[in-house]
């Protein structure tokens, strides 16, 4: 196994609060270790652009409380190409990086096992997405956050939803996960969670409706799951329809969510995970994420850690539904 000199790093597609912390963990980690540090800036787009900077210990002062990622991001179309992916390694090579932690979620996983797979460099993911939608790991950097970023904006809605004897719904984001939309509803007291998984299975409003919501509350929040099509606006248009007695609102909370600093919890998992990254490259380990499990740290491979099917327990649907009565 060739000897690992320098560590890149790099966060790509959406931002999540706790990435400079992980960036943080790395880097101070890295150095520890005698590793040389370099961060690449707008994630695999500024790879392939070698927009890359050797990182001290003092790269990443006072930036653990800080919500975004102080390496940007992107969201990178040439690097799903083969030609995008032979210009990032050429660009790696040239600034002596070989070994690649990469901050991200699904897609920046799936980008790093493609590359891992045609080039001999180690790479490690680390979990960071609001979404925790990653196989492996029972959290993501920034889904704590985002939860409670969510609860507050809830707490808020629930006070003129009151006054107002309104129902409300409130969109937020997940991509195709429904760990938000379900965990912010029990931490908020919320009547209802509309979710991808439960979509092919029930019809969620009728449910939800048939529960006899009025019987007992004049006022009702339900959190729905971004959606193209099934998001907060088609509910409360099927409710204007199917149920005019109801006086419907929608707010849909949007990228407010991935911002603001880290809570102590994502700040904690990102440090662990980073000084998780270093020790996984001294290990000689490659091409996995490290992920967390019943609080010990894990390696779980690439084409696992991206598989889309992260199971919801039912036991936390069971919970919302049954106290929401
Ligand atoms: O993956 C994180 C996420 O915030 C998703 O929840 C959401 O669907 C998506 O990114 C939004 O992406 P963008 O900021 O590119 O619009």
């Amino acid at each position: 196994m060739a000897k690992i000199n320098c560590i890149g790093i790099l966060t790509s597609g959406g931002d999540a609060p706790g990435m400079n912390a992980a960036i943080r963990a790395v880097t101070r980690a890295g150095i520890a270790a005698g590793y040389q540090v370099k961060g690449i800036y707008r994630g695999y787009e500024g790879l392939i652009h070698g927009e890359i900077k050797r990182f001290t210990t003092e790269s990443v002062s006072n930036t653990i409380q800080q919500g975004g990622t102080i390496l940007r991001t992107a969201r990178s179309k040439e690097f799903m190409t083969v030609e995008g992916r032979q210009k990032a390694y050429e660009q790696m090579v040239d600034a002596g990086i070989d070994a690649l932690v990469v901050i991200g979620g699904n897609g920046s996983l799936t980008g790093a096992r493609e590359f891992a797979a045609t080039y001999d460099i180690p790479c490690i993911g680390l979990p960071g997405t609001i979404d925790n939608d990653l196989n492996g790991t029972d959290s993501t950097i920034g889904y704590d956050t985002t939860l409670n970023t969510i609860v507050e904006c809830v707490d808020k809605i629930r006070d003129t939803a009151s006054s107002h004897e309104r129902i409300f719904f409130i969109e937020v984001m997940g991509r195709d996960a429904g760990f938000l939309a379900q965990n912010s509803a029990i931490a908020s007291g919320a009547e209802a969670a509309i979710i991808p998984e439960e979509q092919t299975t029930v019809d969620q409003l009728a449910q939800f409706i048939g529960r006899g919501i009025r019987k007992t509350k004049s006022s009702s929040i339900v959190l729905v799951s971004e959606s193209p099509k099934c998001g907060a606006m088609y509910y409360a248009e099927r409710v204007r329809n199917e149920y005019p007695d109801f006086d419907v609102r929608v707010s849909i909370l949007g990228h407010l969510q991935r911002g603001g600093r880290p809570s102590a919890y994502d700040r904690i998992l990102a440090s662990r995970l980073g000084v998780g990254a270093v020790n996984a490259l001294q290990e000689g380990q490659r091409n996995v994420m490290i992920g967390i499990r019943n609080d010990e740290l894990v390696y779980v491979p690439f084409s696992q850690a991206i598989k889309s099917d992260k199971p919801i327990k039912k036991e936390l649907i069971d919970v919302l539904g049954i106290l929401s009565i």
